[in-house]
């Protein structure tokens, strides 16, 4: 993606790319997708996506793939030991990160399942810039539990601080202090920290908790599955990384790491994942565990053809034009919300737009789950399907109670190289109106309350008559318009 000024002075964003498969969409009547999200339990994982107009729900194995990605798959060397295909991925993952070892697995949250197993014992703390929801789970899951480091400034809604993914260091050095080494599992930076609005880290930030780890000896494990958008983030947010190579900044930052994973449905678009280190000992110990829950070392329990469009990926995640759209159509869709005075999370991240519900629906009571309310109301007002980033997201505590969100968001994600900038503005323009009319929106309760990551198949329904209300409200301010 480029930036392209206007002769009306006016920056756009243009596309390095052009379409030549389409899928065609669906947009019901309001009154059909009221229908459809009360049937869809008002939480928006239930819909079918023919249902659907603009899927922002996720990028996770959405997004848009390229003509050498699908040539690639035709080339895949299908055997259960020793395949071709495992070592061309494995070859490419070594030059771009520097790292020796690689470990397939079938997703990200797999890779987490193995890293746990591997380091969580009871007790233990795994520290971290912030949890991602199924890390949580499976560090709670293996008997250990997740403290938050992340500086202050990533858990404000507005800020103009670049890096709001940034490990506080004296958080760190207090943890640290407090716990005792042995006491901590490992350290966890998540690049482009999903859960606070996509915000990347700083290679400053980076270079600076691995140097404290290596120091105590702590080991010091990235999550790379958003790495894409904190890549570009770091060339164009930190001025000694300018002129620098994304392949150079990628290898740095494999080079201060002991344990790089990721989720291959974002990093390399594809469907898969993998754990790469250069340490012999923790690759032994983690390899233990690749055929008991995802399957032989060289496929790791995904398909070849997904490894092979994995390795052309991960080779374009190191051009900027790929990497570049999401960012710059995240900054487009959040700028045209703020300047129709809709709160949304600045600086602009990678990932998605994330809209701050919190202030948008400051009349709905927390316990009511604000974030999953305006979620549902978006989908009936413009038949986008957002994601829920906030109290519902969370497990409860232990006692039963509510566990409140320090945010409450809907993140309406951009997966990469997918949508137009006519459907960004659509987006855009139906959020508008549902701003002006945030009245009407109220609460939600549960119906069915899973126990474990309850998020994704829990069933709620209104408190009151509001989505009806809504649906008027539409009718009347947009007449015959979908
Ligand atoms: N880590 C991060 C930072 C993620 O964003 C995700 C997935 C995972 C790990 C788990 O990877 O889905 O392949 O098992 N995020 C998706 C999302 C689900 O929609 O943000 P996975």
């Amino acid at each position: 993606m480029s930036r392209i000024t206007f002769m009306s002075g006016e920056n756009v964003p243009l596309e390095m790319h052009k379409v030549r498969m389409v899928q065609k969409l669906n947009l019901l009547p309001v009154e059909e997708r009221a229908q459809k999200m009360e049937e869809a339990g008002y939480n928006t994982f239930l819909l079918r996506n023919r249902d659907v107009f603009l899927d922002m729900l996720t990028d996770s194995g959405v997004n848009a793939m390229s003509e050498d990605q699908y040539a690639a798959m035709m080339q895949a060397d299908d055997s259960y030991a020793g395949s071709e295909t495992f070592y061309r991925l494995e070859k490419v993952l070594q030059d771009t990160f520097g790292l020796k070892y690689f470990l397939p697995a079938h997703q990200g949250r797999a890779c987490e399942h193995i890293i746990a197993r591997a380091l969580v014992t009871p007790g233990s703390v795994a520290l971290m810039n912030y949890h991602f929801t199924t890390t949580k789970a499976l560090i709670t899951l293996m008997g250990g539990t997740v403290e938050e480091i992340i500086g202050d400034e990533g858990l404000k809604i507005e800020s103009s601080a670049p890096f709001k993914g940034d490990i506080d260091i004296d958080k760190l050095n207090e943890a640290i202090k407090r716990l005792g080494k042995d006491k901590i599992s490992f350290v966890r930076i998540e690049a482009g920290t999903n859960l606070v609005g996509g915000q990347p880290v700083s290679m400053k930030n980076i270079r600076e908790v691995s140097r404290i780890c290596r120091k105590e000896g702590i080991i010091l494990v990235f999550d790379a599955s958003l790495l894409a958008d904190n890549l570009y983030f770091i060339k164009t947010r930190e001025e000694e990384f300018k002129n620098v190579e994304l392949i150079d900044i990628a290898k740095e930052i494999g080079s201060l790491t002991d344990i790089f994973y990721f989720s291959a449905r974002k990093l390399g678009t594809a469907r898969g994942g993998g754990i790469l280190t250069s340490d012999n000992k923790l690759h032994t110990k983690m390899r233990e565990f690749i055929p008991l829950f995802e399957g032989f070392i060289t496929y790791g329990g995904m398909s070849v053809r997904e490894m092979e469009a994995m390795a052309v990926g991960i080779r374009e995640t190191v051009d900027i034009d790929v990497i570049s759209q999401t960012p710059i159509f995240v900054e487009a869709l959040s700028g045209e919300l703020v300047a129709r005075g809709v709160p949304v999370v600045t600086p602009p991240g990678g990932l998605g737009c994330h809209v701050d519900a919190g202030r948008f629906c400051d009349h709905i009571p927390q316990d009511q789950y604000i974030a999953a309310s305006l979620n549902a109301a978006i989908f009936i007002a413009s038949g986008v399907r957002g994601m829920e980033r906030g109290t519902l997201s969370e497990q409860r505590n232990e006692d039963g109670s509510e566990h409140m969100a320090k945010m409450e968001l809907v993140r309406l994600a951009i997966p990469k190289r997918v949508f137009t900038l006519s459907q960004i503005k659509y987006t855009a323009d139906r959020i508008a109106w549902l701003y002006n009319n945030r009245q009407l929106i109220g609460g939600l309760e549960f119906v069915e309350e899973p126990s474990v990551l309850r998020f994704f198949f829990g069933r709620l329904k209104p408190i009151g008559n509001w989505p009806e209300l809504l649906v008027k409200q539409f009718r009347k301010d947009f007449g015959e318009s979908l």
